[in-house]
């Protein structure tokens, strides 16, 4: 594999631009595509076959665009298809999971909550994770219905959203949680409606700096990092009409491409 090939990145829609933007930050010389299913979000409803399936169809693309390393940069694809990805192909994966355990040792509260999709919150990866971190803390899990939809759509901070997101977090406030776990990509672009909600004790985790390390850690020991300090070639696909990465990616706008195409 040659090391100046890009980092091919994915995710069920433009959620994922959020590990893309951690990975571009630690790896700024790097190649990268990544790819926008949003033509089949949420992933988060379906079942782990359909994600396994839609994961594949992502994969071969980027492997197609000559990726040396994939990102799974979306948690419900993660946690139901990683496995099978790995066996199937004979290139590095990196995946994306909740940060519980960061969140399990330090909760002063003993209590702590995680914002998943359904597809997250019953995958058996996420069940034994948080087995093992949590044994002496109470997790509160919920389902965060409805708000990759929104996402996608470009409405951030609608009445739609403050009002779905009081809804979810009402059960963890009541709980006393004093940690919040986003257990999904898309979920850092609500950060800010999060925030004015949330007691201001409570503390919002999301593991895109860490997928942006593991993923650094893994090029360095196959000696795979790009050769060149010059500009990179930085390209997004969508296979969806709206303009949502184009909002999410304004600040990146003169160094980005973004094409839309059927995949
Ligand atoms: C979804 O497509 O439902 C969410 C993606 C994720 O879990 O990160």
């Amino acid at each position: 594999m040659d090391r100046n090939n890009p980092i091919g990145v994915f995710d069920s829609g433009v959620g994922g631009s959020s590990i893309w933007k951690e990975i571009h930050k630690l790896l700024p010389y790097e190649n990268t595509i990544y790819l926008a299913d949003s033509k089949n979000a949420p992933y988060g409803n379906r079942s782990a076959e359909e994600i396994t399936a839609l994961s594949i169809k992502n994969t071969e693309k980027l492997l197609e665009l000559g990726s040396k390393i994939i990102v799974v940069a979306c948690n419900t694809a993660t946690t139901n298809a990683i496995a099978t990805l790995r066996e199937n192909y004979d290139i590095p994966i990196i995946g994306i999971e909740p940060a519980i355990k960061p969140a399990a040792l330090q909760t002063a509260s003993k209590s702590i909550g995680i914002l998943a999709t359904k597809g997250t919150l019953s995958s058996a990866l996420f069940s034994r994770t948080t087995k093992e971190f949590t044994k002496d803390i109470s997790v509160v899990e919920i389902i965060g219905e409805g708000l990759v939809k929104l996402i996608e759509a470009g409405n951030l901070d609608g009445p739609e959203m403050v009002s779905l997101l009081k809804k979810h977090t009402k059960p963890m406030i009541d709980a006393n949680v004093d940690y919040l776990v986003l257990g999904c990509s898309h979920y850092p672009y609500i950060v800010p409606q999060l925030m004015k909600i949330l007691p201001p004790n409570v503390k919002i985790i999301d593991s895109g700096e860490a997928v942006a390390r593991q993923t650094k850690t893994v090029l360095q020991s196959l000696n795979l990092l790009r050769e060149y300090n010059t500009p990179p070639q930085l390209q997004f696909f969508t296979n969806a009409t709206t303009n949502t990465l184009q909002l999410l990616l304004k600040d990146y706008s003169k160094f980005v491409s973004i094409a839309q195409e059927d995949f």
